[in-house]
């Protein structure tokens, strides 16, 4: 059969025409119901992620169980860190406000690169009057010691300055931390 000589043509418009009802009834059907109810989202995701189960908690969370070392830390420079930086999170340590299983505790080497991930003086980003930053081994020549000392011999881990600014004040030095541990 011979065709017309606009044949190509109605037959893209043709496609066109089936492209745009097959996109439209494709919106129509996939779009969930609540999408638009307060802007360009899907108005569910919100009791969504309302409805996900708590992974972290506060400090607070951790004092009724663990109280020494929530005053430790509670009184130490390091108040305004969150236990579950160093320790893990604590949907994996209590559920039900029960003990559900043990989380890991850092030993020797495994501290020292914990305390270097916000201290190391390499991370050039970091306003050194927010987090003070030491350099590697020249932070352990200054005090005169063996460069294998791990940071949790000299500072407490939950309150870092607690054993120094004792020492100091032994010696009789001015504490220059205002009395923080
Ligand atoms: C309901 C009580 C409870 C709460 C709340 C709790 N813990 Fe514990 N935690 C325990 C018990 C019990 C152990 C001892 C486990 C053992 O001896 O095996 C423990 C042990 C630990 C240990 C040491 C693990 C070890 O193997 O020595 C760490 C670290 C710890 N908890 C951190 C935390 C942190 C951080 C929080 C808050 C985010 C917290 N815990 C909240 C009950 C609790
Ligand atoms: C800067 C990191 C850091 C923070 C913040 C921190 N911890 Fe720890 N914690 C450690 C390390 C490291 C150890 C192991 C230290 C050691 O053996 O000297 C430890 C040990 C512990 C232990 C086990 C003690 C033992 O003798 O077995 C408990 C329990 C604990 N921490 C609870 C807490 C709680 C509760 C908080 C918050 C109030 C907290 N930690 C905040 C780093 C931290
Ligand atoms: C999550 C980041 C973080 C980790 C991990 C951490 N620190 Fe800190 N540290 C801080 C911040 C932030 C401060 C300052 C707090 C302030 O002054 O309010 C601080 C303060 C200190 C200070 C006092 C410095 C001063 O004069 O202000 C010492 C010492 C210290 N940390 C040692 C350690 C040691 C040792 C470890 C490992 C056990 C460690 N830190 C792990 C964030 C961290
Ligand atoms: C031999 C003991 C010793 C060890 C080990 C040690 N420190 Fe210190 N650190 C000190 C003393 C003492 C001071 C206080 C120095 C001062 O006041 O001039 C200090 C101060 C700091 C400060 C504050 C620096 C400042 O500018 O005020 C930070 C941060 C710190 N140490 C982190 C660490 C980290 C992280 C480790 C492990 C990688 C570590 N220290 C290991 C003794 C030690």
């Amino acid at each position: 059969m011979q065709s017309d000589y606009n044949t190509h043509i109605k037959r893209i418009v043709l496609l066109l025409v089936v492209a745009a009802v097959l996109g439209f009834l494709a919106k129509k059907f996939a779009t969930p119901t609540s999408f638009g109810k307060y802007g360009h989202y899907r108005a569910d995701a919100i009791q969504d992620e309302v409805d996900r189960p708590l992974r972290h908690m506060t400090n607070e969370s951790c004092l009724s169980c663990h109280p020494f070392e929530w005053e430790l830390h509670e009184q130490g420079r390091h108040k305004t860190i969150s236990c579950e930086f160093c320790h893990g999170t604590y949907a994996d340590h209590v559920q039900d406000g029960k003990f559900a299983g043990r989380l890991p505790v850092k030993k020797g080497e495994e501290i020292k690169t914990l305390c270097l991930r916000c201290h190391n003086k390499a991370i050039k980003a970091r306003p050194k009057d927010v987090i003070k930053t030491v350099e590697m081994p020249r932070h352990l020549e200054d005090q005169h010691v063996q460069v294998t000392h791990i940071c949790n011999q000299c500072h407490h881990v939950h309150a870092p300055l607690i054993y120094i600014n004792h020492a100091q004040k032994v010696l009789g030095i001015e504490e220059a931390n205002n009395g923080k541990q």
